[in-house]
C-alpha cells in the first residue's frame, strides 16, 4: 500500500473515532486464520483439572455478583461429600472474622450424581475493598480473595473481560491463561460453558472438570453468567426432560434482585455499567415472562447513574458467519427496536465460534409489508460483538459469508477473549485478543463513545 493511501486511511479512521460516525470503509475480514481442525478436550487427569488434596476439600470455586448494586458476592463450590455451607471471610489474609451460611444442593443426570454444590451469599460488603475468604476445614481448608467493585456511579472506571463458548480444550486453556494476565476485573461470560453435552449421554463429569479449570479466575473475581444452548441439556431419550438442570444447580445468579422470575435473565449494576443478561433459549415472545421483565427493566435504567448499558445474550443478532447464520433473527425482530430506543451501548453474544464486530446499524423499519429490510447506519444502535471464540471442542467457525456485509466492521476466525475498559461516563476502550501462536495479540480495537453522554 502506498504511503499516501496509508496516511489517508489513518486520517479517516482518526476522524471517525473522534466523531464516532460511520466511517465509509469496507469491513475487515482478517486474513489470520486459526487452524480449522477442532482440538480435543484435555484429558480427565490433566493437571489443569487439578483436584485439591485433603478430605472432602472444596473444589470448583466460583464467584458471581450477589445483588443488584455490587455489594454482595455469591460464593459457590462443590464438595464430594456432605459438608456445611459456610464461608468465613475478612479484610486480611487468615483473619476471618465474618461468617456467612448458605445452602447446598445436588442433582442426578442420567447415570451421573453430582457432588454437593454449595451457594453462600456474602452481603453488605464495602466498596472497592479486598476480601479474603476461606472454604473447608482444617487440613482441607482453602483460601481465596476478591476485590469488590467501586460504588455504583457515573464516573467509576471499571474493566470487564469478555469470554464465550470456552469449553475445556488446550485452546480454552490458552484463552483462560491470556485472560488471567489481563487487567480484567470481572468476566462477562456469554454462554456455553463446559460442552459436557458433546459427550455420549451428556457426561456431567465434564461439568466438574470445567469448574476446576476456570477456578483459577472464577474463585478470585465474579463471572457474570449467561446461559447458552449447551446449557439446555434436554435429552428425553435418556430420560432427561427438564432444561438447564446442571447449569441451574451449579451457577447461581442474583435474579431476584432485579425483579426477574428466572435465573436465566436478570440484571446487575457494577461500577458505571448496567448489565442486562438475557436468555436466547427461554421464551421471549410478547407477554412471556422474559418479554415483560425486559420491557420494565429497560425503563428502569438511569444513565445518569450507570452511563454504560450493556446487554449479554448467547445467540448473536448480527453475525455474518455461515455457522448459526440467522439463528438470532426472531430475537432481533422482537427486541432490536427496544435496544435502539434505549441506546444500548454494546451487545455481546457468543454461539458462533469466531470473532466479529459490527458498525452501529439497525434494521427496525421492516414491517412485513414494506421492503425496508436492510440494516442502515444508526447512531442510537448498539455495537454488536460476537465472541464465541473461547476455544471449545467443536473448533473454529471458519467460513464467513461473502461478500462481507456492510454492517460488519471486523471479523476473524480465531480463538480469543476481549477486554472492555470503561474510562469514564463518555469513553470506553475495547480490544479483542486472538490466541496467536500461544501468545495474546490484539486483533481488533475500538473506542466507544457512550450513547447517552457522548453520542
Ligand atoms: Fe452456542
Amino acid at each position: 500500500m502506498k504511503a499516501s493511501v496509508i496516511i489517508c486511511t489513518f486520517a479517516v479512521l482518526i476522524l471517525g473515532i473522534a466523531l464516532d460516525v460511520k466511517v465509509c470503509i469496507a469491513g475487515i475480514t482478517s486474513k489470520y486464520i486459526r487452524r480449522i481442525e477442532a482440538s480435543g478436550d484435555m484429558p480427565l487427569d490433566s493437571p489443569h483439572f487439578y483436584v485439591p488434596p485433603g478430605y472432602n476439600a472444596p473444589q470448583q470455586v466460583h464467584l458471581t455478583q450477589g445483588d443488584h448494586e455490587g455489594q454482595a458476592v455469591i460464593v459457590s463450590w462443590v464438595t464430594p461429600l456432605p459438608a456445611p455451607s459456610i464461608v468465613t471471610y475478612g479484610l486480611s489474609k487468615g483473619h476471618y472474622d465474618h461468617i456467612a451460611t448458605g445452602s447446598c444442593t445436588y442433582y442426578e443426570y442420567y447415570n451421573y450424581t453430582s457432588g454437593y454444590i454449595h451457594h453462600v451469599t456474602l452481603e453488605k460488603l464495602k466498596s472497592d475493598t479486598t476480601y479474603y475468604y476461606q472454604l473447608g476445614f482444617e487440613a482441607s481448608a482453602r483460601n481465596f480473595s476478591f476485590i469488590t467493585p467501586p460504588e455504583v456511579g457515573p464516573d467509576s472506571p471499571y474493566t470487564f473481560g469478555v469470554i464465550g463458548d470456552l469449553g475445556q480444550t488446550y485452546d480454552s486453556l490458552s484463552t483462560l491463561q491470556h485472560y488471567l494476565n489481563s487487567p480484567g476485573q470481572t468476566v462477562l461470560y456469554v454462554g456455553d460453558l463446559s460442552y459436557a453435552d458433546d459427550y455420549p449421554f451428556d457426561n456431567n463429569i465434564r461439568w466438574d472438570t470445567w469448574g476446576r479449570l476456570v477456578e483459577s479466575s472464577a474463585a478470585y473475581q465474579p463471572w457474570i453468567w449467561t446461559a447458552g444452548n449447551h446449557e439446555i441439556e434436554f435429552s428425553p431419550a435418556i430420560g432427561e426432560k427438564s432444561t438447564f438442570k446442571s447449569f441451574l444447580h451449579r451457577y447461581s445468579t442474583p435474579y431476584h434482585a432485579s425483579g426477574s422470575t428466572s435465573p436465566l435473565f436478570y440484571s446487575i449494576k457494577r461500577a458505571s455499567a448496567y448489565i442486562i443478561v438475557l436468555s436466547s433459549y427461554s421464551a421471549f415472545a410478547k407477554y412471556t415472562p422474559q418479554w415483560v421483565w425486559l420491557q420494565a427493566e429497560l425503563a428502569k435504567v438511569d444513565r445518569t447513574v450507570t452511563p454504560w448499558l450493556i446487554v449479554l445474550m448467547h445467540c448473536p443478532l448480527y453475525n455474518s458467519n455461515t455457522y448459526h447464520y440467522m439463528e438470532g433473527e426472531t430475537f432481533r425482530v422482537e427486541f432490536e427496536s427496544w435496544f435502539v430506543n434505549a441506546k444500548v451501548d454494546i451487545i455481546f453474544a457468543g454461539h458462533v465460534h469466531a470473532y466479529e464486530r459490527t458498525h452501529r446499524i439497525s434494521n427496525v423499519m421492516y414491517n412485513i409489508i414494506n421492503k425496508d429490510c436492510t440494516p442502515v447506519p444508526d447512531d442510537s444502535a448498539p455495537v454488536y460483538i460476537t465472541i464465541g471464540d473461547g476455544g471449545n471442542i467443536e473448533g473454529i467457525a471458519g467460513v464467513f459469508t461473502e461478500p462481507q456485509p456492510e454492517y460488519s466492521a471486523y471479523r476473524e476466525a480465531s480463538f480469543g477473549h476481549a477486554i472492555l475498559e470503561i474510562k469514564n461516563r463518555t469513553h470506553a476502550y475495547y480490544y479483542w485478543h486472538r490466541n496467536q501462536d500461544g501468545k495474546p495479540a490484539v486483533g481488533d480495537s475500538y473506542w466507544l463513545l457512550n450513547r447517552f453522554h457522548a453520542a
